[in-house]
């Protein structure tokens, strides 16, 4: 299996580079090779290589200087996750998503669950939740995951 990894030097991107290496070939540009808010680049990169599976761990992950910086969050929140899911329906590739606990309010007595109205709070959050409707929106196979408060061995 051929699998595109972003975000290689971030923190998730980094952890899972040596998991997604025993699953088969692992191509993880860093942004001096590829950077993912140039839209051409990532279509020319990913059609020339046709990773069966993206795992995007790539982000725009400033969420305070986001309020300023609405452009760059949303070119790598919103626009990349819903670009990499039409380029892998091109051809039946999928995508692995990585999204985050800011779509919500956090108002919430208690856990949130999939099916939960969405809420965010600010540029950083509405970037992420449009980057899910996005890729769902594709047509590409994919999995979103929501996560919180990672933390491991790189920060
Ligand atoms: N860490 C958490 O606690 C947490 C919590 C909830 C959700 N998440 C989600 O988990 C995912 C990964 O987060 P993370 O904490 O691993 O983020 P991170 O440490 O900030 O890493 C983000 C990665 O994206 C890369 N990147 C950003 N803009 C790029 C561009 N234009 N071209 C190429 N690469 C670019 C960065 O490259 P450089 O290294 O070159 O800057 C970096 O490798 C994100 O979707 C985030 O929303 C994380």
């Amino acid at each position: 299996m051929k699998i595109l990894l972003t975000g290689v030097n971030g923190q998730v991107g980094s952890a899972l580079k040596p998991l997604l290496m025993s699953l088969g070939t692992v191509q993880s540009p860093p942004r001096e090779e590829l950077d993912l808010a140039d839209a051409p680049a990532v279509a020319a990169w990913v059609r020339r290589h046709r990773p069966h599976l993206i795992v995007n761990a790539a982000a725009y992950t400033a969420v305070d200087r986001a309020e300023q910086e609405q452009e760059a969050a949303f070119a790598l929140n919103a626009r990349l996750p819903e670009q990499l899911g039409r380029l892998q329906r091109e051809w039946g590739g999928a995508v692995i998503h990585y999204s985050t606990d800011y779509v919500f309010d956090g108002t919430r007595d208690g856990a949130y669950t999939e099916g939960d109205e969405t809420a965010p709070l600010g540029v950083y959050g509405r970037s992420k939740r449009a980057g899910e409707e996005g890729l769902m929106s594709s047509g590409a196979p994919a999995l979103i995951f929501r996560t919180s408060w990672v933390y491991g061995l790189h920060g």
